[in-house]
């Protein structure tokens, strides 16, 4: 079922699809989601959750994409259509709008943190002065708002010109210089006096922060960091070339993304529990500890502004990524234009963005939720990034498993990676494991 809607090269499938799993996920979402679930029991129940929960899915969703060579609707209603099964692909379309609105909110942080950091005015900060700057920052509209639509422009801007003249040309270098700025910044944490406590805290499992909302994010933060659940990998699956091994791409993309993360770690907590500042800041973390982190170190000057212009770049990769999804579904099913889909869709992210932009803080209704008490942000961050992802990665692994069936998977995974012989042991996880532990997960929510 090939089709000629433009496709990856080689390596470029691996790039961009990492591109699309490394972004704000590893380096925003992951170590103050650790932080607030006490340390390192969520990193174990993360990296379970990564192996027998999320990787299945991953395999599942690259072969569902390179078979139909389709978007997430187009998928499901090429292998079984007339059924509800399309409607899996329209939450994914519509997890796609949700995710890109309030993820574009922190990428437009990150953007302004590189402004503040190119024009000094992180030198010499202390602990305080860098909570109360992000205080500041997140909660000024007229910072948050136009750096959303900025944000949001970019990112359309790049997916206009389609796959392989705009994704897969940002992927390609500026992923190693990020990596080399993180070796650096982790030298840096390891090494500040009182490293030590921030290691432990990550590390050591305590068993009494055992709880269902645990596992759930941990579940919910594997989707999440490795794009999955929405038909982000389908729809990038379905750009891949027969000749590529499938397993292999997302066995490197899956241990690059899980890699990264776990980085970001080693980097936030030292410095966190070395500074004596809080670990359990929520979505502040990140923009709290590094210009801190950053002004501790030789070169700082330097290092600060590109790290923050690399990590809006990987947020950016992200972001195409996320926009693609819908793009995709209306290019292939609407039969819009591309540049129409991405321009229309984009704006109306950007609107349903807003609210999340004003949550920080600026606006006390939204956040501070009545009833729920906790932001707007963050209430979006736990029903998009978290629920649909997982409820999306729920039946996705049950399509594969029972309504087009393993076998049939295989015979395409089979292209391109030669005989296999774990793949039975795939095969029990998409069946079996994926769905099993999903479902349990989801309803322990309710106890
Ligand atoms: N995986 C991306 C990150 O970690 C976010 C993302 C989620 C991208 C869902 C696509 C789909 O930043």
């Amino acid at each position: 079922m090939e089709t000629n809607r433009g496709s990856f090269s080689r390596i470029g499938f691996i790039l961009a699809a990492a591109g699309s799993a490394v972004g704000l996920g590893n380096l925003w979402k992951f170590p103050y989601t650790v932080g607030e679930n006490g340390g390192g029991l969520f990193v174990v129940i993360y990296l379970l959750s990564v192996i027998a929960i999320a990787f299945p899915v991953l395999l599942a969703e690259v072969t569902l994409g390179r078979f139909t060579g389709k978007n997430p609707v187009g998928a499901f209603n090429a292998i079984k259509p007339g059924t509800p099964w399309k409607l899996v692909g329209y939450l994914g379309v519509a997890s796609g709008f949700m995710i890109l609105s309030f993820y574009s909110v922190v990428a437009g942080t990150t953007l302004g943190y590189f402004f503040k950091s190119v024009t000094g005015q992180f030198v010499n900060i202390t602990p305080e002065i860098a909570e109360q700057t992000c205080d500041a920052f997140t909660s000024n509209p007229a910072f948050q708002l136009p750096l959303l639509a900025l944000f949001i422009a970019i990112t359309v801007f790049v997916v206009m010109r389609g796959v392989s003249g705009g994704i897969e040309k940002f992927s390609k270098i500026l992923m190693p210089v990020l990596f080399g700025i993180l070796i650096l910044l982790l030298v840096r944490s390891l090494t500040l006096s009182g490293a030590a406590k921030g290691i432990e805290f990550y590390l050591k499992p305590d068993i009494s922060a055992l709880k269902p909302k645990l596992v759930l994010d941990a579940m919910g933060q594997a989707f999440f960091s490795l794009s999955l659940g929405m038909g982000t990998m389908i729809t990038y699956g379905s750009y891949v070339s027969k000749r590529e091994n499938l397993v292999t791409s997302a066995g490197w993309i899956a241990s690059f993304d899980t890699g990264i993360a776990l980085m970001a770690g080693f980097i936030i907590f030292p410095a966190i529990f070395s500074q004596g500042m809080n670990e359990a800041a929520g979505p502040d973390t990140m923009f709290n500890v590094l210009p801190v982190l950053f002004d501790k170190m030789p070169g700082g000057i330097f290092f600060g502004p590109l790290f923050f212009l690399l990590l809006s770049i990987a947020a950016l990769t992200s972001t195409i990524s996320i926009l693609e999804v819908p793009v995709a579904y209306a290019v292939d099913e609407r039969k819009w234009g591309r540049k129409k889909s991405a321009i229309l869709i984009g704006s109306i992210a950007c609107l349903i963005g807003v609210p999340a932009a004003l949550s920080q803080g600026s606006v006390p209704f939204l956040a501070d939720l009545p009833l729920l008490h906790i932001s707007f942000m963050a209430l979006w961050v736990q029903v998009w990034g978290v629920l649909s992802l997982s409820i999306g990665a729920f039946f996705i692994a049950l399509f594969v498993g029972y309504a087009w069936k393993p076998g049939n998977a295989l015979m395409e995974i089979r292209q391109g990676a030669g005989s296999l012989k774990a793949v039975s042991l795939w095969v029990f996880a998409v069946k079996y494991v994926s769905p099993l532990l999903i479902l349990a997960i989801l309803i322990g929510m309710f106890f």
